[in-house]
């Protein structure tokens, strides 16, 4: 098993009959929904209600007849099981690198319980080792983004290989935010993207992450998160 697959087998342990489950998006979340669709399958799980976080997530629950339905329908998620894309030490993290983040986000702040899980490599003594994604709407998309340079990071819109802007499950644009020496107050910067009109959502998940299981060449540990 790789380090993706240690992570989300480890996850699944977390998953008990009856639950109502969010499903991750991105490569280590799909290993996640993989495994849920074979566990299923075998008839060791039974009665497990799904939300979705992306259409790709979607698509890949529906092919595994995993049961999928609206948070509208379910209220409040017992569990929700995620990757990321940077951990610190504080099990903040930086998500939507798999351009889900909006949902994810909507979704996994109605879960009792966010489980995230990760190689070793995401790992950051500090949030903006990488870019930071946020996304906007595509209205006025460039004053948005020299509105996000002027937070002192290099944005820009987020293209497609052709050259065109992405465009999210929910129709947005992203920007990718490189913060040079890293972000120095991730609180704060939140505040400053919520309060902005035209940005939609951001990838900061700042006191979401109750558990975060990373799996290291040395094994797996599972970091949970300090009241
Ligand atoms: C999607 C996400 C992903 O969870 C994040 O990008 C990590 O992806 P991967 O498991 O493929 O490294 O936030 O929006």
């Amino acid at each position: 098993m790789n380090l993706k697959q240690q992570a989300a087998q480890c996850a699944l342990e977390y998953v008990q009959s009856g639950m109502r489950v969010g499903l991750g998006s991105g490569s280590t979340a799909s290993i996640f929904i993989d495994l849920l669709g074979a566990k299923l399958q075998r008839g060791e799980l039974h009665g497990i209600r799904a939300v979705a976080t992306s259409l790709a997530s979607e698509r890949l629950a529906q092919s595994l007849g995993i049961s999928l339905h609206t948070l509208a329908d379910l209220g409040q998620l017992d569990i929700a099981v995620d990757g990321a894309d940077e951990v610190d030490p504080a099990l903040d993290l930086i998500k939507g690198l798999g351009r889900a983040a909006l949902r994810e986000k909507i979704i996994e702040s109605h879960a009792d319980q966010l489980i995230i899980i990760v190689d070793e490599a995401k790992l950051t003594p500090r949030l903006g080792r990488g870019p930071l994604p946020v996304e906007i709407i595509p209205f006025e998309a460039p004053v948005q983004v020299r509105w996000l340079a002027s937070l002192g990071c290099r944005a820009e819109l987020w293209r497609e290989a052709d050259g065109q802007a992405v465009v999210t499950d929910n129709g947005n644009y992203l920007v990718r935010c490189w913060f040079e020496a890293g972000i120095a107050d991730a609180w704060a910067l939140a505040r400053q993207l919520a309060d902005r009109p035209g940005v939609v959502e951001h990838g900061l998940f700042l006191g979401m992450a109750d558990r975060v299981v990373v799996a290291g060449e040395s094994g797996l540990k599972i970091l949970e998160r300090q009241l």
